[in-house]
């Protein structure tokens, strides 16, 4: 389960103060698919940042699976994320030097996972998928639909226990964006893996329980299944 508990965090920078999260409390059960919707600027990636260990609240708790992420000192958290989160960003996911095995062997290295073992997951992978034929491509040759697949792929290679996904379909189409989610539910179902995705399309955030809604670095509204609290 991953718990969030009075989180807080503000920006100081040329454009004054900002309150990007304002005490936001909520928490999302193991293998559940949670949708984070709102306004641009209402704190949607701050949260997830948070949630992934990359940036630390000014107050509050995070809470991953018994964890206190920010309890953890800089050399723990970096081991936590590497074993047990993965992030796919809406764009910039892939190194552009790596191909597209390479780029999903990436995070199974990070974890000593090397030699047969690495081959036989990327195969997996890449046959899960659809892209057996792209395994030797560079990121630059593959469509936005195929470099989202990898970024999944990539994301969820090392068995993960938590997939946080920042608007991974902002630059596809509606069709292929509904891939990539489906995409990412099938191999969250099959990897029992939390997934936790900002989005702005209605179905799938209908197909999503919780969902949370952001206004103003605030939980306006979180709808766990049909009953609001
Ligand atoms: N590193 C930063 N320095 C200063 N201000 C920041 C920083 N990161 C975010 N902010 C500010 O915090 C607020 C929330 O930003 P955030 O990126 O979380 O919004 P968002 O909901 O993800 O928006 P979008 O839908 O446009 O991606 C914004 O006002 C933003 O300008
Ligand atoms: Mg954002």
């Amino acid at each position: 389960m991953i718990q969030v508990d009075g989180v807080t965090k503000t920006f100081r920078s040329g454009r004054g103060t900002v309150r990007a999260l304002r005490d936001a409390t909520f928490s999302v059960d193991a293998v559940q698919f949670a949708a984070v919707i709102g306004k641009s600027g209402s704190g949607k990636s701050t949260l997830l940042n948070c949630l992934g260990g990359l940036e630390p609240p000014d107050s509050g708790t995070v809470r991953c699976f018994g964890t206190s992420l920010y309890s953890l000192n800089h050399h723990e958290r970096s081991r936590f994320q590497r074993r047990h989160i993965g992030f796919i960003f809406q764009r910039g996911n892939l190194l552009s030097y790596l191909t597209v095995a390479e780029n999903i062997g990436f995070p199974l290295s990070l974890n000593n996972i090397t030699g047969n073992d690495q081959t036989r997951r990327i195969d997996e992978l890449l046959d899960r998928t659809g892209l057996l034929a792209a395994a030797r491509a560079l990121p630059h040759e593959l469509s936005g639909g195929e470099t989202q697949r990898v970024a999944v792929a990539r994301a969820i290679a090392h068995h993960p226990k938590i997939l946080l996904a920042d608007e991974p379909t902002a630059n596809l189409d509606t069709a292929t964006g509904r891939q990539v989610v489906r995409l990412m539910q099938d191999m969250g179902q099959t990897d029992q893996c939390t997934i936790i995705m900002v989005t702005h399309d209605l179905e799938v955030v209908e197909a999503a329980a919780p969902i949370i809604y952001l206004r103003d670095g605030r939980i306006h509204d979180y709808n766990n299944g049909g009953a609001r609290v």
